[in-house]
């Protein structure tokens, strides 16, 4: 009797919904946030603030999700009311196929995209200025690191303007399945556990610094699919000299003028996602050895990191679209 008592609390701690999921979600997201707890809640505050002083009508059209949760890349887009989420599938990029495979697969309640989607995608870029503060963490000057990134944020909100952002949604709600995207709350959860594996290897050379991630399975799953970490500027025998994870989380690719900048601040070499060739050519230019790490892989390690939790908290998970599923 004692232990069905048992069984039942448990039961219950265990029933998440798709709004419980999200809200773990973005406390998980805080939690690893490179700019630290203290600084997320102050960013907060500041948007509390600049709510405040709208005007009626602008307050209207303001996302009030921004008052929780810092991340306008990591949205709930449909939810259908369900009272218990027990089957996910999470891939990095959902569409229309997914979503059938969703129905196919017959038992999932939620899917998950790690790239963001419908309103998530078209405020992308509102994510972005975390950038600048983890590069003023890493010795920039914040008025450089801001003056750098904002034309860059205004050109990512322009080019993401004419996308049909809510082609999937649309999806999703025909087929009644519950949708969210964990965009930069996954990066974060990456970013912060590469930071504390590289903090405590301190690899001396880049060929160690790959060795080092060539370790974490994601990375090495990515490797036998020839997609494996890969040095994009430097030489595996140079010195890393001061090593920062910046191109990891933060929406998508910052500003190409930054690297002048890092060089100047003390950076040694970059650790990235993905990094487009005219940047790779910028951070060359300034003598920045750059390690990347893998797109998929890296995308993958901070959705594993969440679906471990989910998984602890009773939520059964089916991955697809790139997503390396690996459980620690
Ligand atoms: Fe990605």
């Amino acid at each position: 009797m004692v232990n069905n008592n048992v069984y039942k609390a448990k039961r219950i701690i265990n029933h998440m919904t798709t709004k419980q999921i999200y809200e773990l979600a973005v406390e998980m997201g805080i939690k690893a946030d490179l700019r630290g707890k203290d600084s997320v809640k102050k960013y907060l505050e500041r948007t509390k603030n600049k709510y405040e002083s709208l005007n009626k009508e602008a307050k209207s059209e303001f996302d009030r999700e921004k008052l929780l949760n810092p991340y306008s890349d990591t949205r709930i887009l449909v939810d259908n009311g369900k009272k218990q989420i027990k089957k996910i599938l999470a891939g990095i990029d959902i569409d229309g196929s997914e979503m059938l495979l969703a129905r196919e697969i017959g038992d999932i309640d939620l899917v998950i995209s790690h790239h963001p989607t419908g309103k998530a995608l078209a405020d992308l870029h509102g994510v972005m200025d975390l950038q600048a503060q983890v590069l003023a963490d890493y010795g920039v000057p914040i008025n450089i690191a801001e003056s750098v990134m904002r034309p860059r944020i205004s050109e990512v909100a322009r080019n993401l303007s004419p996308i049909n952002h809510n082609r999937s949604v649309d999806f999703a709600r025909h087929l009644k399945l519950d949708f969210m995207c964990t965009h930069t709350i996954a990066d974060n959860l990456g970013a912060s556990f590469l930071v504390k594996l590289i903090k405590k290897e301190n690899p001396e050379y880049v060929a160690d610094l790959i060795a080092l991630l060539k370790k974490i399975p994601e990375y090495k799953a990515a490797g036998e699919f020839n997609a494996g970490p890969k040095v994009f500027a430097g030489n595996p025998e140079n010195s890393c000299g001061r090593i920062v994870v910046t191109e990891f989380t933060g929406g998508t690719s910052g500003s190409k003028e930054m690297y002048e900048k890092m060089a100047q601040a003390g950076i040694g070499t970059i650790v990235g996602i993905h990094m487009g060739e005219e940047h790779r050519k910028e951070a060359e230019k300034y003598h920045l050895n750059v390690v990347i790490a893998g797109h998929m892989s890296s995308d993958s390690l901070g959705m594993n990191l969440f679906l471990d939790e989910l998984a602890k908290k009773g939520v059964k998970s089916e991955v697809c679209s790139g997503l390396i599923r690996i459980k620690r």
